[in-house]
């Protein structure tokens, strides 16, 4: 990874925005949790489940945010683009009400940078923006509080905000400014950390917050000084909320690099102060709906604010299904206000536990790699008494069932499956749970057939009776148990394990195609249960006889730190085909891959291949800089292990026998120092098949 300086709208100051690899590999639970995806705050599980004990810490006495904010800013959506005007914050508020966000706990529409003229007037007041705002700030405030929601306003404890056009700031301002605002009938505040003159950041925020408390007017104040000075370790009384990170962006990497560096930090949280990991992105466009799902899961667990950040007046039905969703919305308001904390991480695979009112514990099994895994808990590890059973509530699905103990799932890539879990002595009135799941994810030439192996297992104390597994194949594919997909009664702790055989029609092309499976069952008082487990098959091609260059092969899978991975060149860190041509040490190469750790690319062998050999080492662009370690593996064996080398390095020849493996993937380490500066090459790339 290489840092991103982000100068545009700092004056005077630079701030580091750091961001992290979506590529979490981990296939088949193979490759370790890279070094470089732990954040300098993510001391790792252990530590963060340590330091999970509450330390007594000064509060804000007004009782304000006694649950995290719920609410919207604009900021995500529009930046400073001109659509963030009064039409937008009033079509927002309507939208509460007519979506039923408002019944879902959302009550803040706020507004971020941009709002206000550049110049204060002779009086020294902030100025509305006539274009934006030609009603005035105390107009829009009084539509949102008709409609019985509540408002917040946006400025920087600096001399300017943080837009480059530099709109005014609070300090020096702050009596003044706070009075203004509260005359508007401004219930929130966020407050900036732009342009602050070096002046210490204990005293601007306190600063505000005793002019904010000097008018009179409740004002949740948040601390947005990006988790620069440890808020975390001074500000419990001094605001509501604090941002812990730099701004999130529309990307996997972003949030999870955020949830990363905000989950050890549970022990500060609680009611009335809050680590902010910053505004969602749910329904921006960056992320696929499983992946805001988990954004929307994981900000929830760690009792977040929920400050919708996208425009709601162009959001798709999936995108209101998701930040509607009051059964994870009430883990996030959850009056015990205990941010969950990190049960277990292994290899992508991430438990985390929410302590709740009343005893009971939401458990999210989060996968953060890119194949489905299998995370896998159990009630009393969660922190529940010992009981003969357990209701397990699926907070996506909204089903009941239950569990004698075991909490398991296979959870999509990128997903999270989260279940709110009570001691329960009416467990028997749930249908039993069933955990669903598959051996392998199938790889099938067009035309040929090829086997996979489904068990549904009963996690319940009760019977799952007229049991039925299905495998959807795709049009004209076929899918056909070849052991029995069905059973009349499966007792609890017991596995119905089926044999199928799955054909891809001739001609079909190369790609991921879908095949869920499914298990239908009824409890013993007669309730259906259906639930589906998402899978893929791949059609795969054979690799030609002879030399056969990676850079000509079709991939399985494909994952960097940065960027995409480049078929002839390196990488460039942002689009597909920005690279150079490959440079190791002065030497060219015009074929090969250029990736960038962490990186894994997959390709199919289909036991045709008996050797791969490349030429590794750091693109020259990277100078002296980064270092890698190259590794082969076949099937779930590594081959081949090249030591770490560096940017001062001339290429190194790596090669393994591949002999009989189905797949081969080509995996970067980070050297064990990060990944800035991994810019790795495998020059010269190829099987001979
Ligand atoms: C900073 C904050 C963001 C946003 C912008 C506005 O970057 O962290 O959340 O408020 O400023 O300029």
């Amino acid at each position: 990874m290489r840092v991103h300086i982000r100068t545009t709208h700092r004056r005077g100051q630079r701030r580091i925005v750091g961001a992290l690899s979506a590529a979490l590999l981990c296939a088949a639970g193979v490759t370790a949790l890279p070094a470089a995806a732990r954040t300098p705050a993510d001391p790792g599980p252990a530590d963060a489940t340590r330091a999970a004990r509450p330390t007594p810490a000064p509060r804000l006495p007004d009782g304000l945010a006694k649950t995290p904010p719920m609410g919207f800013n604009n900021w995500n959506s529009t930046h400073c683009r001109a659509e963030f005007n009064e039409d937008m914050v009033k079509g927002i508020a309507d939208l509460f009400l007519a979506k039923g966000l408002k019944d879902a706990g959302y009550r803040y529409v706020n507004l971020d940078d941009c709002w206000a003229l550049p110049e204060r007037d002779g009086d020294g007041k902030l100025v509305p923006d006539p274009q934006r705002f030609p009603h005035g700030i105390k107009a829009v405030a009084d539509y949102v509080h008709a409609k019985g929601l509540k408002f917040g306003i946006y400025t920087s404890a600096g001399t300017k905000t943080c837009n480059e056009a530099g709109f005014p700031g609070g300090l020096g301002h702050e009596t003044s400014d706070a009075r203004q605002f509260a005359d508007w009938g401004v219930d929130y505040l966020k407050y900036d950390n732009c342009n602050n003159q070096g002046v210490d950041a204990k005293q601007r925020y306190r600063t505000m917050r005793d002019a904010l408390k000097a008018t009179g007017r409740p004002i949740v104040y948040s601390i947005c000084e990006w988790g620069e000075n440890k808020p975390w370790e001074w500000a419990s009384d001094v605001g509501h909320l604090w941002r812990t990170t730099g701004d999130i962006s529309d990307s996997w990497s972003s949030m999870l690099d955020i949830a990363k560096r905000n989950l050890p930090l549970a022990p500060s949280a609680g009611p009335g102060h809050w680590n902010d990991p910053d505004m969602l992105e749910v329904g921006n466009g960056g992320m696929t709906d499983t992946e805001y799902r988990s954004h929307f899961s994981l900000w929830s667990m760690m009792s977040a604010p929920l400050l919708i950040g996208s425009d709601l007046r162009k959001a798709a039905p999936e995108t209101f299904e998701i930040l509607a969703n009051k059964d994870i919305i009430a883990l996030d308001q959850d009056a015990l206000g205990k941010q969950a904390t990190v049960l277990k991480s292994d290899s992508g695979r991430w438990t985390l536990v929410k302590e709740l009112a009343g005893g009971e514990r939401a458990v999210a099994l989060f996968n953060e790699t890119d194949q489905p895994q299998r995370i896998t808990t159990t009630a009393q590890d969660a922190g529940l008494p010992q009981a003969a059973g357990y209701r397990l509530r699926d907070l996506w699905q909204h089903r009941d069932t239950h569990t004698t103990g075991t909490v398991s799932a296979t959870v999509p890539a990128h997903g999270t499956t989260v279940y709110r879990i009570a001691a329960d002595a009416r467990w028997a009135d749930h249908p039993p749970a069933v955990e669903t799941g598959t051996d392998r994810t199938p790889l099938v030439e067009a035309g040929a057939a090829t086997g996979l192996r489904s068990t549904v297992r009963n996690l319940g104390g009760s019977p799952a009776k007229q049991l039925a597994v299905t495998l959807k194949a795709p049009r004209g594919w076929q899918a056909e148990p070849t052991s029995p997909a069905t059973a009349r009664a499966l007792p609890g702790g017991r596995t119905l394990t089926t044999s199928w055989r799955i054909t891809a029609p001739a001609g079909a092309a190369p790609g991921a195609y879908p095949l869920p499976l499914t298990a239908d069952y009824r409890s013993p008082g007669g309730k259906r249960v259906t639930t589906t487990l998402p899978g893929t098959a791949h059609v795969v091609v054979p690799p030609p006889s002879g030399t056969a260059y990676a850079a000509e092969l079709p991939w399985l899978s494909a994952a960097n730190g940065w960027g995409p991975v480049e078929r002839n060149t390196s990488v460039g860190e942002r689009d597909a085909g920005d690279g150079r041509p490959i440079r190791i040490g002065g030497t060219g190469f015009a074929k090969g891959l250029g990736v960038h750790a962490a990186s894994e690319v997959g390709f199919y062998t289909g036991g045709r291949c008996a050797t791969f050999s490349a030429q590794v080492g750091i693109d020259d662009e990277s100078g002296d800089r980064g270092s890698a370690g190259f590794e082969v593996w076949a099937d779930g064996r590594r081959v081949a292990a090249g030591g770490t080398v560096t940017g001062a390095d001339a290429a190194h020849t790596i090669s393994a026998r591949v002999a009989g493996a189905e797949t081969v993937r080509l995996v970067v380490t980070d050297g064990g120092d990060g990944i800035d500066y991994d810019h790795a090459d495998w020059g010269d790339a190829k099987f001979s098949c």
